[in-house]
């Protein structure tokens, strides 16, 4: 199974670049860059990762990107994740990355670009990965913030297809950042969300028709509200779907119960991705094994859930 889900052509559409970075490179620039680190190896770093819920991760995660400072490093994070999609057959990816985790530290946001773009590039050159990038704002700080950082970002304006949503998901609703996601859109940036994670329904209809989304992060609330439910299968907006981070960050108590299968019968536009594979245990194809090993995945879902991979892209 693992071989021939390897070789099933895909695109992973839910990818947070700073959730890529593997303990072992994590070490490694914190000793290029001279930084102190409170763990004692790669293994006790590792038994950190337990969750009870998205802050959880969330606070070791921007502890984990504190290592990141030069243009190089940040080439270096995406070429490795880079290097993954080609072992896994990922021909298409549109990640995200999160400047304001940087920029706060004071890393330039042209260093950041810079050196995720290269790989990019590099990686559709060498490794004939196509791409999109995307630009997430931390929904944690204020909208004010977010319209700073579009404002570094529109010098760059050609790097990006489109802005996204990221960060603590309660108490921080979609509707907050209703402006400057016109502003986005108004400069040809498409637009994603992280919505119906730990949030309500409610918090994906504001995604929707409040940030006029292209497609749904996570989503898997959906399933509470059935006219959202006709909404997404009618219209057929696509989910990206991150099966073994919901189970890391209890949004499912077990695998068995996601949803993910059961919302592809209903014909919902469902897709699988990694979120933070460093994190959660895996890439692409590990979430896929993970579908295959809890729910009894057949081959012919599979093969449905990466063609609507390939389909939902924002880049063709
Ligand atoms: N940032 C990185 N991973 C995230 C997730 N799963 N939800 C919200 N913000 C994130
Ligand atoms: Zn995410």
């Amino acid at each position: 199974m693992h071989q021939w889900i390897n070789e099933l052509p895909k695109a992973e559409l839910h990818l947070h670049l700073e959730g890529s970075l593997e303990p072992e490179l994590l070490f490694a620039l914190a000793e290029r860059n001279k930084i102190a680190l409170p763990w004692a190896d790669v293994d006790s770093l590792r038994s950190a990762y337990a969750f009870n819920n998205l802050q959880e991760f969330l606070d070791l995660y921007y502890q984990g990107a504190n290592v990141l400072r030069t243009e190089q490093d940040f080439y270096d994070l995406t070429w490795a994740y880079l290097l993954k999609c080609k072992e896994q057959g990922v021909v298409h990816t549109e990640p995200f990355f999160d400047p304001q985790t940087h920029t706060d530290r004071g890393i330039p946001f042209e260093v950041v670009l810079r050196g995720i773009q290269q790989a990019l590039v590099d990686g559709e050159k060498q490794l004939g990965i196509g791409y999109g990038l995307i630009l997430s704002f931390l929904r944690h700080l204020p909208e004010e913030e977010a319209f700073k950082t579009l404002e570094q970002a529109m010098p760059f304006r050609d790097a990006f297809v489109a802005v996204g949503l990221d960060s603590s998901e309660m108490g921080f609703p979609p509707r907050l950042f209703e402006r400057v996601f016109a502003k986005a859109r108004s400069e040809g940036l498409l637009t994603v969300a992280h919505a119906g994670e730990e949030g309500p329904p409610e918090y994906i209809w504001e995604a929707l028709d409040l940030l006029k989304i292209e497609r749904i992060d996570h989503g898997v609330r959906a399933i509470e509200d059935e006219r959202l439910m006709q909404r997404i299968i009618d219209e057929q907006i696509p989910l990206t779907v991150c099966p073994l981070s919901n189970t890391k960050l209890c949004v499912f108590d077990d695998m068995r119960q996601h949803n993910i299968l059961q919302m592809l019968e209903r014909g919902v536009k469902v897709t699988v991705n990694s979120d933070d594979p460093a994190y959660f245990g895996g890439y692409v194809a590990e979430n896929f094994i993970a579908l295959h090993d809890s729910l009894g995945m057949t081959r012919e879902q599979a093969q449905r859930l990466a063609q609507n991979s390939m389909d939902a892209r924002l880049v063709r």
